[in-house]
Parts: structure tokens; C-alpha cells; sequence
């Protein structure tokens, strides 16, 4: 139950009477009360009338069922104060709930959430670590809503690279020094030089490329053996992480090749797709480059290839042919923005993404240094994430409290923004900071280890406890709020207000020295509800939850 919903609907009605219209009473936490409305500010200047009036006039319309009381406050403020023995009542009913009194979803979707998406025969990358981050936890969090979610990790698993890593690991078995392929970036970076300074072997590397195209057996071994590689180092992270990424989400781009052709000719039926310097290209509506000229969306390159965007193309098909998505989200960085809307444009104009499909692109900033650029390594190259999660393991004591301060600095702030790796800010104990929600949880399990007792029910007085239950009540709407606008940072700041509530709690109300028995068990009752909703919600957003720390 959602207690914003319910103050909204009852002031809404009174509203309504009282303005002749409706009218979104836009019923907000506060400091000043429980929660408040300045709705009666907004229709003054439409009614003519004060504020202070109109507010009035409204309170005394308000079924008070479930408030103890509306007050005029301000220049015309409304502010409500939630019943107590409702509060109790609503409490309780969360407790008994081993959901907390979240129902899943009336309408479930299928959703079908493209997130991680590294590139084989590369090392990930910090970029990869946000889309991997933020999209477990919006993968978990629509799970636990009761969708459907189809996990797809669009591999970078194809394309012109291959011909020369396949070329130098054949060199090396011919000169039987067998280039180590568990070092990926430095295998690939010697690929690159061979490529960029040797005329014989880019020659090999690009008849290589077109014989693995045209399915030749001992190319296509070589490439499988490339990947393989890849996607077993890939799931090592994913483990190294706790993300719910496996094997059996792997969908890279190989898998559309045979679709390609088939995407081409009916984007040229369609009459989609233009010749421009002997590449294929779709010029969707509303797109322009600075210089005010039609951007084009390269389906098909001069040299015959194809590229990211046809690969898109071809997977949007499949997902709402043949995997019958009701949502699309891709979680990929802010600088792909563009190559999405435009895909999306096209795949509507093609009639392969029809209107009743959502498709979002769910961006996000980049991680920063201290020197307020983008992440770089001493050596002036993309940090590798492995390298990140490896001082992580030898920083912290415990891996689990590293590992979670990371991913939970990611989640904590709003993916569209950029932030500043710091690893004594994650790391520290207080602020909105992985260790601190997690001592947190291990507080309250500790209270439950010597009270030698379970929780018992609710009864909310004192004003910390009353806090506390208004916090705990916010569960709901914190998740529907993260879920709704894809952003895990507004489920991580509730939960970081929630564990703020119980310390202030913990420190006026004492739990197991409680004067007598039914207020002790209320209070462990508190407690109790206080744990359970930080371990879901820090389970749906991936951080480990540990009893003990
Ligand atoms: N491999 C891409 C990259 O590293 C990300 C793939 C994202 N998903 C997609 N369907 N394009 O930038």
C-alpha cells in the first residue's frame, strides 16, 4: 500500500469539489509534516481566491479516514499527518506479508533488457561495468515486480576485427609460440600492430575476414576458439560481480549474420534505404548532423559489410518476432544515444517495431577520475576492469564489502550523470555508500542474535518510531519510482534514508532494554521489518547483504 496514493486520493476529491475540476494534489514527503500539498498555491490565481482559503475549504471536504490531520500551514500549504493506529495497521500488514506488502504488477510485461555487451577479444572496460551494474539491478527489480525479463548480452562477438586476431593466433601456432590469448587486450593490441605496420599480414587478416563470412570450418574453429575464450573471462567478471548474467544470455552479434541480407532487402522494398558513396543507408526523419544535413544510418558499408546498426536492426526483429517483447530497454552508455533513436526510427518505419512495443535506450554518464576526466589507467589507457575489481579484492577486508561499495557508488548516483571514482568515498562507513548500508543490515541481525526472540507487532508512538514506520512505508514507491524511470539510484537513496531512520531510532528508542514487554517486542517488531526491507532492496539491487560483518 502506497500511502502517497492514498492521501493523493483523498485530497484529490476535495480538490475536485472544491475547484469544480480536477486537480493533481501532488502530495509530497515533507519535513514540515508527514507529507504536504501546495496544490491550493497553484489554483488561486484561477479561482481568484486566496490560497489560504481555498486550503482551507479543502481540509474541511477531506475524508479523514486514515489522517489525523489536514492543517492549513504557509501562504497556503496543506499538511497532512498520517493516522497513528493506521500507520500500526499498514505496518502490520507489510510484516505479514513476505512480499512487504508489495503486490507484483497487474499487467506484466515481457521485457527484454540488452545490457553488458562487451566486445570479444577486448578486456571490459569501466563503461562496461555501469551497463552491468544498472542493468542487473533493473533486471532484478523488474523479476521481483513480476515481469518477465529476458536477459541479452549483445556480444561484440563479429565483424572486421576477427580476421587479424584470427590471423595472429594462427601465427603464433605456426611459430609455436602460442600467443596467449588469457591476456586479451594485450593479444589484441599486438594484432592491431601487426595489423597497422605489416602489409602481408593485414592482406591475410582481410581474405581471413571474408572467409570466415562465407562459413569456411577452419576460420569459423579459430573465431569459436577467440570467443569461447572471451565469454569464459566475461563470466568469471559477472561471477566476481554477483550480476545474473550466464552463459545462457549470451546473444552476440554473430547470431544475426544469416539475418542480415533478409534485413537489407525489406528495408529496399520499403523504398528505406538510399546508395551514398556505395554504402546502403537508411535517413530517417528528423535527424541532422551539425551541418544541418541528413545523418545517414549505414546499413550496409561500400565494402559490403555490415555494421552495428544493420546487427540492431536485425535483433530488434527477432526480439519482437520471434521473442514477442512488450518492452525493449538497452542499457548502453549516453554517446550511443543517437545510433538508438536512429535504429528505432528505422525499425518503426520498417514495421518491425510497432507502437505497442516500447523501445528505450537507457543511457548513462561516464565514470570520472579525481582530475574530473574520464577514467584512465596510469598508462594513460581505458581502465580494465578486471584491474578495478583486483584492487578492490586487495583493498577491503572483505571482497563482498569492496565489490558491493563499487557497484553500489554506480547505483547511487543518477545514471545519466557522470561520476568521480574515489575509492575512499565508496569505501567509507557513513554517507550513501555500499559499507554503510551494509553495516546497517548487520546491526539490525545483531540486535536479533541477543534478543534470543523474534519480532513482535507493531505499535507505533515515540516520534522516532513513528519516522521509522513512515520510512519503511516508503518501500513501495521507491521501487515503483526506480523501476518506472529505469533509475536503481532512487531505490539506493531510499534505502540509505531508511537506514539513516533506524540509527536515529536505535539511538532514542531502546529495542532490548525496553521498559516492558509489549513495547520491546513492537520495537523488535520495527526492527525486524527494518531488516527485511533493506535485504530485498539491497538484494534487488545486487548488493550482498552479509548478518555479520
Ligand atoms: N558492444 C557494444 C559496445 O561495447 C554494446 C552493445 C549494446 N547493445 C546493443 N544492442 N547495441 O559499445
Amino acid at each position: 500500500m502506497i500511502l502517497e496514493d492514498l492521501l493523493h486520493d483523498r485530497l484529490a476529491s476535495a480538490f475536485a469539489t472544491v475547484a469544480g475540476r480536477d486537480v493533481d494534489p501532488a502530495v509530497r514527503a515533507s519535513p514540515h509534516a508527514d507529507f504536504q500539498s501546495g496544490a491550493a498555491l497553484a489554483l488561486a490565481g484561477e479561482l481568484k481566491r486566496p490560497p489560504r482559503e481555498i486550503a482551507a475549504e479543502v481540509a474541511a471536504e477531506t475524508d479523514l479516514d486514515g489522517i489525523a490531520a489536514v492543517a492549513v500551514s504557509g501562504p497556503g500549504f496543506l499538511n497532512l499527518t498520517v493516522d497513528g493506529a493506521f500507520l500500526t495497521g499498514a505496518l502490520r500488514a507489510a510484516a505479514a506479508d513476505e512480499r512487504l506488502g508489495v503486490a507484483p504488477v497487474a499487467g506484466p510485461e515481457r521485457i527484454v533488457l540488452d545490457y553488458s555487451g562487451p566486445n570479444a577479444a577486448k578486456e571490459m572496460h569501466v563503461g562496461h561495468l555501469r551497463s552491468t551494474v544498472i542493468g542487473d539491478a533493473l533486471a532484478r527489480t523488474y523479476d521481483w515486480l513480476g515481469h518477465e525479463v529476458i536477459r541479452v548480452n549483445h556480444l561484440g562477438d563479429w565483424g572486421t576485427p576477427f580476421g587479424m586476431l584470427i590471423e595472429h593466433l594462427l601465427d603464433g601456432e605456426r611459430s609455436g609460440d602460442g600467443h596467449s590469448i588469457g591476456d586479451l587486450t594485450g593479444f589484441y593490441q599486438a594484432a592491431r600492430a601487426k595489423f597497422d605496420g605489416d602489409d602481408g599480414f593485414r592482406t591475410r587478416a582481410r581474405l581471413r575476414v571474408v572467409a570466415l563470412q562465407s562459413g569456411d570450418p577452419v576460420s569459423r574453429e579459430l573465431w569459436r576458439t577467440l570467443v569461447g575464450q572471451s565469454e569464459r573471462y566475461f563470466l568469471d567478471v559477472y561471477r566476481r560481480l554477483g550480476v545474473t548474467l550466464g552463459p545462457e544470455h549470451f546473444a552476440g552479434e554473430s547470431r544475426y549474420q544469416d539475418d542480415l541480407a533478409g534485413v537489407v532487402a525489406d528495408l529496399t522494398a520499403r523504398g528505406l534505404l538510399v546508395e551514398s558513396d556505395g554504402a546502403l543507408c537508411a535517413f530517417p526523419a528528423g535527424f541532422t548532423g551539425r551541418d544541418g544535413a541528413a545523418l545517414p544510418l549505414i546499413v550496409r558499408k561500400a565494402d559490403g559489410g555490415f555494421g552495428y546498426a544493420a546487427t540492431d536492426l536485425a535483433a530488434i526483429r527477432h526480439r519482437v518476432r520471434d521473442l514477442a517483447a512488450d518492452r525493449m530497454l538497452y542499457v548502453v552508455g549516453s554517446p550511443q544515444r543517437t545510433h538508438f533513436a536512429m535504429v528505432f526510427a528505422v525499425a518503426r518505419a520498417a514495421g518491425w517495431l510497432p507502437e505497442t512495443v516500447h523501445a528505450e535506450h537507457i543511457g548513462f554518464g561516464s565514470i570520472l577520475g579525481a582530475d574530473g576526466r574520464m577514467l584512465k589507467s596510469r598508462a594513460g589507457d581505458a581502465v580494465k576492469l578486471a584491474d578495478l575489481l583486483h584492487q578492490a579484492e586487495s583493498r577491503a577486508t572483505a571482497p563482498e564489502i569492496a565489490i558491493s561499495a563499487i557497484k553500489y557508488a554506480d547505483l547511487s548516483s543518477d545514471r545519466r550523470g557522470d561520476y568521480v571514482f574515489d575509492w575512499d568515498r565508496m569505501l567509507a562507513i557513513t554517507g550513501n555508500t555500499g559499507p554503510y548500508l551494509q553495516m546497517a543490515y548487520a546491526r539490525v541481525c545483531a540486535i536479533f542474535r541477543k534478543a534470543g526472540r523474534g519480532p513482535g507487532a507493531v505499535t507505533v508512538a515515540a516520534p522516532a518510531e513513528r519516522a521509522l514506520a513512515l520510512a519503511l512505508l516508503g518501500f513501495e514507491p521507491a521501487v515503483r519510482a526506480a523501476a518506472g524511470h529505469a533509475e536503481p539510484h532512487r531505490l539506493a537513496g531510499y534505502l540509505h534514508g531508511l537506514a539513516a531512520a533506524f540509527s536515529v531510532f536505535y539511538e532514542r528508542c531502546p529495542v532490548l532494554r525496553a521498559g516492558d514487554d509489549a513495547t520491546r517486542a513492537s520495537r523488535l517488531g520495527l526492527a525486524g521489518l527494518t531488516a527485511r526491507t533493506l535485504h530485498t532492496g539491497m538484494f534487488l539491487l545486487g548488493i550482498e547483504a552479509p548478518d555479520q560483518i
